[in-house]
């Protein structure tokens, strides 16, 4: 039972290689995957010439999010965010749950499951932040059944912003041990908040208060000393660690040095820090704020490292870090990024880019020579999906698994726009790009989405599910 899409005449793409195949969708799932079958479907899908992907999977959005003490958000919501996933190949993302002063953690997580229950169009998980002081009994039960009844399998720990969300050594190794404990995967923001702080108070100090100046506290060394510091703690512990969002080559390359040691440590990488570089905004002047985010778009003398770790595996998944606010202020949105023009510690951090991922890991990676096709898939989708405990309903072209399918047009002409996108923002990092690889057809558990690049009904009608994930899968 259940209806029938033939996806025919494409080359069919995963982590371990690609094959020229036909694939067969049934209700949610793929049913069948082969060349030459007498398969007579409800409905078919013309792929001639193009690749089928397994969907996207961007493991770090902030959608709604609230941030600087709850004084702002981001400007995109479940719906803006998830259509804009969607058109950029991306049909499952990882949002965040961080505790409401004035609610447990438990209930926060309950609330924000059901806002993008009611909103996203795409699959979503929910990592938790683990807030500081993880040894009260509050947020350790809180911890516990949220691993346990909800399948929030992936805790992050902050180990910047003092005073608000920075854990000290102490708490950090307290909630590795309850993760090591029930199997959850720890996540860090590995930069020494400590250092950033007494550097950014060094710049005021010295009247150093333009947006530029926020480069200049997130140096280097404070990204690579938490990395380093991260990896040592979650050795000692006994327990596998993700770091999110690497920019800096230092960082990345403490974190190739301790895979090629042999230690469960991966690290992830997100377009800006591949792309964008400091000498696209050093001139912008309060303009500039469009590119703040932590740790800072940096030098680009520093990407031809980040490239060759991510080609290599010293880096291993491509993530957005999606947190967008928008330049111009909307009459129904909190603060966005201009509001507070010439200083650089009251800008939101954040910048958009989880529509342009794919297209730009694309471009820039695969026609660029940086990565082969089964490498896009695997920093992309896979891998993804493996240590966020979705695989393999999520991540492969496989029998069995869920129909997360991207149809994927190598020889496309589009130019990436804020105006041309989805997401709420009214910026792209990417404005003007040209890019040869675009999902031209989007399939979201056996709902096409997306259609020739016109979003469909069903869109409109139904809606993603919560994922309920379990433990990372190492291998
Ligand atoms: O600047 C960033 N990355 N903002 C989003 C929150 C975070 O730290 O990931
Ligand atoms: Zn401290
Ligand atoms: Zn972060
Ligand atoms: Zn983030």
């Amino acid at each position: 039972a259940g209806h029938t899409t033939l996806i025919a005449g494409g080359t069919v793409v995963n982590a371990e290689g690609f094959v020229r195949a036909d694939v067969l969708v049934r209700g949610e799932r793929i049913v069948g995957i082969g060349v030459e079958q007498a398969w007579d479907a409800d409905e078919t899908i013309d792929a001639t010439g193009k690749y089928i992907l397994p969907g996207g999977i961007d493991v770090h959005t902030h959608l709604e999010y609230p941030i600087d003490g709850f004084t702002t958000r981001t400007a995109d919501d479940f719906a803006t965010g998830s259509v804009a996933a969607a058109f950029g190949g991306t049909t499952t993302f990882i949002d965040f749950v961080k505790k409401r002063p004035d609610a447990s953690l438990f209930d926060t997580f309950v609330e924000r499951r059901s806002i993008a229950e009611s909103k996203s169009i795409v699959d979503f998980g929910l990592h938790a932040i683990v807030p500081p002081l993880v040894q009260q009994p509050d947020v350790h039960d809180d911890l516990v059944r949220l691993f346990t009844e909800q399948g929030v399998s992936s805790w992050k720990f902050f180990m910047a912003y003092p005073g608000t969300q920075m854990v000290e050594d102490d708490e950090l190794l307290a909630g590795m041990d309850l993760a090591l404990k029930l199997g959850a995967f720890p996540m860090v923001h590995a930069e020494n908040g400590h250092m950033v702080n007494r550097a950014a108070q060094q710049l005021l100090d010295e009247g150093k208060t333009a947006e530029i100046h926020h480069v200049d506290a997130h140096g280097h060394s404070q990204e690579a000393e938490a990395v380093h510091r991260a990896i040592v703690l979650a050795a000692e512990v006994g327990t596998p660690l993700y770091v999110v969002h690497v920019s800096s080559e230092q960082a990345a390359a403490e974190i190739a040095a301790a895979r090629s040691e042999g230690l469960p440590v991966w690290g992830e990488t997100c377009p800006q820090y591949l792309v964008t570089a400091l000498e696209d905004y050093q001139e912008l002047g309060e303009r500039a704020a469009g590119y703040i985010c932590s740790p800072p778009i940096r030098e680009r003398a520093n990407q031809a490292a980040l490239w060759k770790y991510l080609g290599a595996d010293g880096l291993s998944t491509l993530a957005t870090d999606h947190a967008a606010f928008c330049m111009e202020q909307p009459e129904d949105l909190p603060p966005q990024k201009l509001r507070s023009p010439g200083y650089f510690p009251k800008t939101p951090n954040g910048v958009p880019g989880l529509e342009d991922r794919m297209m730009v890991a694309w471009e820039a990676g695969v026609v660029g020579g940086a990565l082969d096709l089964c490498r896009f898939v695997e920093i992309t989708a896979a891998r993804p999906a493996k240590l966020f405990g979705m695989y393999p309903n999520k991540g492969t072209i496989s029998v069995g698994a869920d129909a997360d399918i991207v149809v994927w047009d190598p020889e496309a002409d589009h130019t990436i726009t804020a105006a041309g996108g989805h997401s709420r923002t009214d910026y792209n990092l990417y404005e003007g790009m040209r890019v040869s690889g675009l999902p031209v057809t989007v399939m979201s558990r056996g709902r096409t989405l997306i259609l020739d690049r016109e979003l469909q009904e069903v869109a409109r009608t139904t809606r993603g599910r919560y994922l309920a994930r379990g433990a990372a899968q190492l291998f």
